[in-house]
């Protein structure tokens, strides 16, 4: 895929496997278990068509398991030239998104996976990529599981889901293996090589931080109303701050032209709406609140990629609706989607260029610590994992 600067994290990645293994080393010491095995097929890059991709591709470990190449703003396939029209989100914590509900006292809907929440849970997400003719592109589920079959670990894979786990005799088979290929992928996700909260916000506390940090971490629960959408206190899905409580809106983010012209579709993007079943234009532009932890490590912004950093975004919520604020002294694009834009909590915040720097510092204190090597049980010959 001519990824540039992958090297580098290659090398990270390497280097990082002579290191010791907190947690899921023990599990794969110990014994052989879905993570282990989930971990084993999230950097198989003979999972994809062109043998060139894996999950780990997209949602790399050092790049907060976002997309590492921020050549373009959003992710290209197993095949060469093909992209996706979304920009990669953070793997990490998205196992705490719960099973879809509509809030009726909010009014809104909240959890599932993806921008647009159209899997309901991390299994059923895991499935989708293997198949998109723009991620992995293979192309049935029997492929998949030929390819778990024909893998280093696929007697690790029997093992632990019984003898004819990797089994296509039948469409029952093959549907049933696939799913469990899906089950290993999502048990990974849940384990805390991916939801690591070790930030310094987690390990310092807020009033630890750099002064700059600590003043962005007050706009960010007050003045800027962040913490609205993104909550910096302990909510109803884990024991610590997720920094979103899984909800949609529509920022009024304007289309973003290089996505129009990688992807060839220069149709409007309604999100939410579009996936409801059935589609309900009371939702359309509205997307999912992403969790900011390792949000620094994941360039550009948005589900379009339209912020090449996190002071562009940050200016977006202070100045959208401020003539003449945007980059370059002109007003900003209007929104992808006129309706639904959420005007109540942004927009026009009345914060000072150095308020809005504090409240980018306050982002960099999101980092986790690098994660850990890659539990891999890897056999002479097959090579580390890279992206
Ligand atoms: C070519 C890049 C690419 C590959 C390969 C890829 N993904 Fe993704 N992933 C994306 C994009 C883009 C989205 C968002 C798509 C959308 O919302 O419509 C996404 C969404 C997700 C999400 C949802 C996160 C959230 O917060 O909603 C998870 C979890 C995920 N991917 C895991 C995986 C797994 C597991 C694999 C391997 C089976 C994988 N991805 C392969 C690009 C990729
Ligand atoms: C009304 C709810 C709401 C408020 C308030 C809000 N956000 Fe967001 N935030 C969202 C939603 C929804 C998205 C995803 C929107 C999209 O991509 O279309 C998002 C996306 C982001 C992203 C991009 C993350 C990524 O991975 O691409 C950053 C960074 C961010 N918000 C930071 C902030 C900051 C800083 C503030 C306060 C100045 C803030 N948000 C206030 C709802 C909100």
């Amino acid at each position: 895929m001519g990824k540039h600067g992958r090297y580098v994290l290659a090398a990270l990645v390497v280097l990082g496997l002579v290191l010791v293994l907190p947690g899921l080393a023990g599990a794969a010491k110990g014994g052989i278990n879905k993570p282990w095995l989930g971990a084993q097929i999230y950097f198989d890059k003979n999972l994809s068509i062109g043998g060139n991709q894996s999950c780990a591709s997209c949602h790399w470990p050092t790049a907060g398991f976002s997309e590492p190449d921020t050549q373009y703003p959003v992710s290209e396939g197993s095949i060469d030239g093909l992209f996706g029209g979304r920009s990669s989100p953070s793997a990490a914590y998205a196992a705490f998104s719960p099973l879809p509900f509509f809030d009726a006292k909010a009014g809104t809907w909240v959890g599932g996976q993806f921008w647009d929440g159209r899997a309901p849970d991390l299994v059923t997400q895991a499935k989708g990529p293997f198949l998109n003719p723009v991620e992995m592109a293979m192309p049935d589920e029997e492929s998949v599981v030929n390819a778990v079959a024909d893998s280093y670990y696929a007697n690790d894979f029997r093992a632990v889901f019984g003898p004819s786990a990797l089994s296509t005799v039948t469409v029952v088979d093959t549907t049933a293996s696939y799913h469990n290929i899906a089950v290993a992928i999502a048990a990974f996700e849940s384990t805390g090589y991916f939801n690591r909260f070790s930030s310094d916000f987690d390990v310092l506390g807020p009033n630890k931080l750099t002064a700059q940090q600590q003043e962005g971490y007050k706009l960010f629960t007050g003045k800027a109303m962040c913490d609205l959408c993104h909550p910096a206190k302990k909510g109803p899905y884990a024991a610590e701050p997720l920094f979103t409580d899984f909800s949609y809106d529509n920022l009024g983010i304007p289309v973003n032209e290089e996505v129009h012209t990688l992807t060839g579709d220069h149709s409007v993007d309604r999100g939410l709406g579009a996936a409801l079943v059935p589609p309900d234009p009371m939702h359309d532009g509205k997307f999912q609140v992403p969790t900011l932890r390792n949000v620094a490590l994941s360039p550009p912004y948005g589900h379009n990629g339209y912020f090449a950093t996190l002071y562009d975004i940050v200016h977006f919520y202070n100045t959208r609706d401020v003539p003449g604020s945007a980059p370059g002294g002109g007003d900003w694009d209007p929104p992808e989607v006129t309706a639904n834009v959420n005007t109540a909590e942004l927009g026009d915040l009345g914060l000072t260029s150095a308020e809005e720097l504090a409240i980018v510092a306050f982002l960099e204190s999101l980092t986790d610590t690098p994660p850990p090597v890659p539990p891999m049980k890897r056999p002479v010959g097959v090579p580390a994992p890279t992206p």
